[in-house]
């Protein structure tokens, strides 16, 4: 999809279709209205016998308004001003976008941008409707034989601003907008293929054609033989009962000063979850093939900062493996040692997630990382903890959580902190190693899971995202979601945008 930002009165547009917000109780917003005013009171008079109530979800789309210069418009309820909140405003521009979609305008002119949305300013509007409409359009219709594609899609749309001194700052809210969803269709689309295709092997492709696209970027793949050398004990203790090869990826976008530290990002990788010799129970496993979109969720940041040129350096590490139960697999039992040196008895071979972890944690250490971020579907008891609205977060550094959550607020895209503290430590103790990989009993699971990786990240700032509950929807809309890309990319947005200040500080 094409999106422009244009300035200019709504009864002088020559457009398709002309979107234009209701509130309740049919009342026009200040663009409607002036609309209204030149073509002679028609929107108001259908107001006033009662064809739009203005509620949100509510819509109407006219033909041939008298003296309209536009093909269509449609109406779309906005609900009471009072009280559209962010939420809203998404509901909004998703049913909006909808009705477009099958409307058969290929083009359309939104005055939505005017809507009144506490506590944002119409940058944040703009990035929101280009993602809104971009995941309104999300298919996954790859591997289907015939595919549901419209006669007439919608190729093109405008998006009002009130005047041209808010043309750049709505052109580079676009830019962001499209950058951050084209990130998060890769990351759905990685997520939503099957396990059978996404293998670790194909997430390390994956890795190299990022590389190949973009300039700053390199990708680096260690085979087991290479993480066997390391000492990567724990994550090849996991990959041990698959035929797939394990593979570490590391992709480095390098835009910012040489001598700036990175950033790293690290996705767990599980292509498929089984649980191992501690087999899963029947029911709903496939979806254990989205045990990889922590991996996938760090290929879409990466990509956005490349597509965005954000002058920083950010590093993805990426454990990729598959968690099978073969005759090589490990046992229940088994005692293993972590590329850090501290030996784990692996109680259950269904926590693996921490153990590919743990090792990726200790590789970031020789890059000296300003922080260091994992995302991980990392547990069942953080969906039982949250729901599936935000992210579990882990902190070991409180700024880091703080800006981790004020990232999430102001993207859509929330996350909830969640305790580290050390009476959950011991939870973890073992009478043969130096930790167990599970508790022995079920309290706290979320915690306990985020204990045992600060374990192995106590040389740099850390937090750990709990996406178990947010990376994919279940039932009928099955599906990736994207998340958290719009999270950690206005993360880095914000570290670039503080680089900025900082450096014009030091140049007065
Ligand atoms: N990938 C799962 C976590 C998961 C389960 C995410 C269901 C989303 C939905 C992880 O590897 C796992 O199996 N965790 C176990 C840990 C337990 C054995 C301590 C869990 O959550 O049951
Ligand atoms: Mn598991
Ligand atoms: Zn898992």
């Amino acid at each position: 999809m094409e999106f422009t930002v244009k300035s200019g009165n709504p009864e002088k547009q020559r457009t398709a279709c002309l979107v234009l917000g209701v509130y309740e109780s049919r009342r026009l917003t200040p663009a409607a209205e002036q609309f209204d005013t030149a073509c002679g009171g028609y929107l108001g008079n259908l107001l006033r016998r009662g064809d739009l109530e203005g509620k949100p979800g509510q819509s109407l789309l006219l033909f041939n308004v008298p003296e309209a210069l536009c093909e269509r418009v449609l109406l779309v309820g906005c609900g009471r001003e009072r009280d559209l909140d962010e939420r809203r405003f998404r509901q909004i521009i998703t049913h909006a976008a909808t009705v477009l979609n099958d409307a058969g305008a290929t083009e359309a002119t939104l005055y939505l941008t005017e809507l009144t949305t506490r506590g944002h300013d119409l940058n944040w509007k703009i990035r929101q409707i280009v993602e809104a409409v971009e995941e309104s359009r999300y298919r996954c219709d790859a591997l289907k034989s015939k595919k549901d594609t419209p006669r007439r899609p919608l190729r093109k749309i405008i998006l009002s601003v009130p005047g041209r001194r808010e043309l750049p700052g709505g052109e580079q809210a676009v830019r962001e907008g499209m950058a951050i969803a084209a990130g998060m269709k890769l990351t759905r689309d990685l997520g939503n293929l099957p396990p059978n295709i996404c293998t670790p092997v194909y997430l390390a492709e994956q890795a190299r054609e990022l590389a190949a696209r973009f300039t700053g970027m390199r990708a680096q793949i260690l085979d087991e033989a290479a993480m066997e050398q390391l000492g990567m004990g724990a994550l090849l203790a996991v990959s041990r009962g698959s035929i797939q090869p394990a593979q570490f990826i590391r992709l480095d976008y390098h835009q910012g000063a040489a001598t700036q530290k990175p950033y790293v990002l690290i996705g767990k990788g599980v292509t498929f979850d089984t649980g191992g010799i501690s087999l899963k129970p029947g029911e709903g496993m496939d979806e254990m093939k989205y045990d990889m979109c922590g991996a996938a969720s760090v290929l879409g940041v990466l990509q956005a900062c490349a597509e965005l040129q954000l002058p920083l350096n950010v590093t993805g590490l990426i454990p990729a493996v598959e968690n099978m139960p073969g005759g090589r697999a490990t046992r229940p039992g088994d005692i293993v040692t972590s590329l850090s040196g501290q030996t784990i008895e692996i109680l259950n071979t269904d926590a693996e997630g921490r153990l590919i972890l743990c090792d990726a944690l200790s590789y970031a250490e020789r890059d000296e990382p300003v922080a260091v971020i994992d995302i991980a579907t990392l547990t069942g008891a953080c969906i039982i903890a949250l729901g599936r609205h935000p992210h579990g977060l882990f902190s070991n550094h409180p700024p880091l959580a703080h800006a981790l959550i004020a990232a999430g607020q102001s993207a859509a895209d929330r996350a909830w902190e969640l305790p580290l503290w050390d009476d959950y430590q011991e939870a973890l103790d073992s009478n043969f190693a130096d930790m167990a990989n599970v508790a022995g009993n079920r309290d706290g699971g979320a915690i306990v899971a985020a204990c045992f990786l600060s374990r192995f990240a106590r040389k740099f700032h850390w937090a750990h995202l709990d996406i178990a509950g947010t990376a994919w929807k279940s039932g009928k809309a099955k599906g990736a979601t994207g998340r958290p890309v719009p999270l950690l990319v206005q993360y880095l947005l914000d570290r670039a945008a503080e680089a900025e200040r900082e450096g014009d500080r030091a140049a007065h």
